[in-house]
């Protein structure tokens, strides 16, 4: 196993371009099981996750083919049924092939995810939206059964204790497009990766209406065909970057980003006194002064996103004040504290809630990530600590960062990789 080791303390400097969403490209990749026809989708970034969909799409019979930030999902009749356990397992998102399966061939077995570090993370709104569809759900072995003779649209609440779900949205979403008839999902998730799966399946033929508002509105058709998309840019690569610079006191012009994904955080930014220049698709972030604490609580969409919550304690850390960091998402999303407090960091946890007191300078460590956020706020915190830090189980990290050392390599960050 490889550690990514920083030497901290290095003003980042120059351009970045951020790699397409990956929370965009899973469930529109999964959305190409919908088709018999051929999918060809750009700006795919080379994660461990995309590839791990890309066998799970290969396992269900598709042809897949992963050249230049381009995945072909050829055409190929008489797709298996059956997500493997071995791949559900590493990753959630392999999860939202039940929709696209059902909807296809009106049956799926896939494998329950399972929890991870974050929490505990259930599917029930995932089925009680494909079962309000007329599937027959069974659990059996730790597989998820669905099969309906035919989908009819329906009237579906989708909102949980925790609020909207992306992926349960996603896999409502691409089960109804098939359906017979009109399907409300009222409490759907907002998130820009949601709007980007409805537009791919637009162009597939799908009749969707309401997209990026809670209520989304979809007329079933009998048949969707190929599509040619470009994913939109992650918006949590690119928050992560912004905070980049932030932390080093650095200078970044960030590219191929939409800030208008991000406007929480860039107000959130602001407030602490951050000096953010904005176009259509570039932010300019350059480190004027220092900044004042800000207290942030994650939401759904619009709302200040979980996975910038980690990164952004990482900031607070060593900004002056006291901030207070509410968890509304997963309230066990914290696993990246003790390992900030191992770098100097003064963080305490209560319940949902981190009370971090800015602390002067945090000083290099060995760290270990716990999951894909926790390991961008190790890398935050070591790129602007004294000293050393290196971070093992850096897997993690792989999940949802293209290149990640390149890029940061390229602004000026020392950062290379050791074996264990
Ligand atoms: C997606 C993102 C993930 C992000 C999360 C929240 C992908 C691939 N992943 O995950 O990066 O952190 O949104 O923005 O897009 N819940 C239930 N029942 C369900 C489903 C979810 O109670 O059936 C709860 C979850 O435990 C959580 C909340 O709803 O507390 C939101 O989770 P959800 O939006 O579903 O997360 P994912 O879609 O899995």
């Amino acid at each position: 196993m490889n550690k990514l080791v920083i030497e901290g303390g290095v003003k980042l400097k120059g351009e970045v371009t951020i790699s397409g969403a990956k929370n965009a490209v899973l469930p529109i990749m999964a959305a190409s099981l919908l088709t018999d026809d051929a999918c060809v989708i750009k700006g795919v970034p080379d994660l461990r996750d995309t590839n791990t969909m890309i066998k799970i799409l290969r396992s269900l019979g598709k042809g897949v083919e992963f050249d230049k930030g381009i995945v072909t999902v050829t055409a190929l009749k008489n797709t298996n049924y059956v997500a493997d356990y071995k791949l559900v397992s590493t990753m959630r998102a392999s999860f939202c092939v039940l929709g696209p399966l059902l909807g296809k061939l009106k049956k799926a077995k896939v494998s329950l995810p399972g929890g991870c570090v974050i929490g505990v993370r259930p599917v029930d709104l995932h089925l009680k939206g494909v079962r309000a569809l007329g599937a027959d759900i069974s659990i059996e072995s730790g597989y998820v059964l669905a099969k309906a003779d035919k989908l009819k649209g329906a009237y579906i609440y989708l909102g949980g204790v925790y609020g909207s779900s992306v992926l349960a949205t996603d896999n409502v979403m691409m089960a109804a497009v098939l359906a017979n008839g009109h399907t409300i999902i009222e409490a759907a998730a907002c998130e820009p990766e949601v709007v980007d799966l409805a537009e791919f399946l637009i162009k597939m033929g799908a009749k969707i209406n309401g997209q990026g508002t809670p209520i989304i509105e979809i007329e079933g058709v009998g048949h969707l065909h190929g599509v040619v998309h470009t994913i939109i840019p992650d918006r949590i690569e690119a928050g992560t970057m912004m905070l980049a610079a932030l932390i080093t006191k650095g200078d970044i012009l960030i590219k191929n980003v939409l800030p208008r994904h991000l406007g929480v955080l860039i107000d959130k930014l602001e407030e602490a006194g951050a000096n953010i220049v904005k176009s259509n698709n570039s932010i300019h972030m350059r480190y004027r002064k220092p900044l004042n604490a800000v207290n942030i609580t994650t939401l759904p969409y619009p709302g200040f996103p979980t996975d910038m919550q980690a990164q952004m304690m990482s900031l607070m850390s060593i900004t002056p004040g006291i901030t207070i960091i509410t968890e509304k998402i997963y309230p066990d999303r914290f696993m990246h504290v003790s390992e900030l407090n191992r770098m100097g960091a003064h963080i305490q946890r209560e319940g949902p809630h981190a009370i971090v007191e800015g602390v002067k300078a945090l000083s290099g460590a060995p760290v270990m990530a716990s999951d894909l956020r926790a390991s961008a706020s190790l890398l935050l915190a070591g790129l602007a600590a004294r000293g050393k830090t290196s971070i093992s189980r850096i897997y993690h990290l792989e999940r949802g960062y293209e290149n990640i050392e390149e890029k940061l390599g390229k602004l000026g960050a020392k950062i290379w990789r050791e074996k264990e």
